[in-house]
């Protein structure tokens, strides 16, 4: 997902080119704003946290773009291009590396597991909304 900030500051294209470059393969994308709702089951796990509150407002202040991948290790591949959650800490060339400078201002989100990649998914998208496909070049990605 492109954070609120990843899309006020015009870096949809650059995270979607990421993900295509890479060879993961977009099954479903659109923008919307997160509601409170939405917010509060996408989060649920931070609910104690000192920085939940903050949390839920920068994620439902602003439309953000959300996409399902799908691809071999698609959670590790995504995980290791978005970089550490702190942009201070996060490898260059990594997305948050490369465009983000704090913590609460970390223009992407990313499933950080398969399991909870599905619970996410499902808050956001519909069954419908996913596209089963062939892509050409699966033949060149894959051994
Ligand atoms: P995300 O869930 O957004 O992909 O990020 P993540 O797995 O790398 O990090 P996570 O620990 O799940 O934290 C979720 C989001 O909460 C915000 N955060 N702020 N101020 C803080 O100390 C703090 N810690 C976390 C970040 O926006 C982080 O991405
Ligand atoms: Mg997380």
């Amino acid at each position: 997902m492109v954070k609120p900030d990843g899309v006020q500051r015009g870096l949809i294209g650059e995270v979607i080119t990421r993900i295509e470059k890479v060879g993961l393969k977009i099954i479903a994308m659109k923008m919307f704003k997160v509601s409170m709702e939405q917010a509060e089951k996408h989060y649920a796990i931070h609910k104690e946290k000192p920085f939940y509150k903050g949390l839920l407002e920068y994620i439902t202040c602003n439309p953000v773009v959300a996409m399902v991948v799908e691809g071999k290790d698609a959670v590790k591949i995504t995980r290791k291009l978005v970089g550490a959650t702190n942009p201070a800490e996060a490898e260059p060339g990594s997305i948050r590396g490369d465009n983000a400078l704090e913590i609460g201002r970390n223009i992407i989100h990313a499933g950080d597991s398969p399991e909870n990649a599905i619970t996410e998914f499902m808050i956001y998208f519909t069954e419908e909304e996913m596209s089963s496909y062939k892509k050409i070049d699966a033949d060149w990605l894959y051994e």
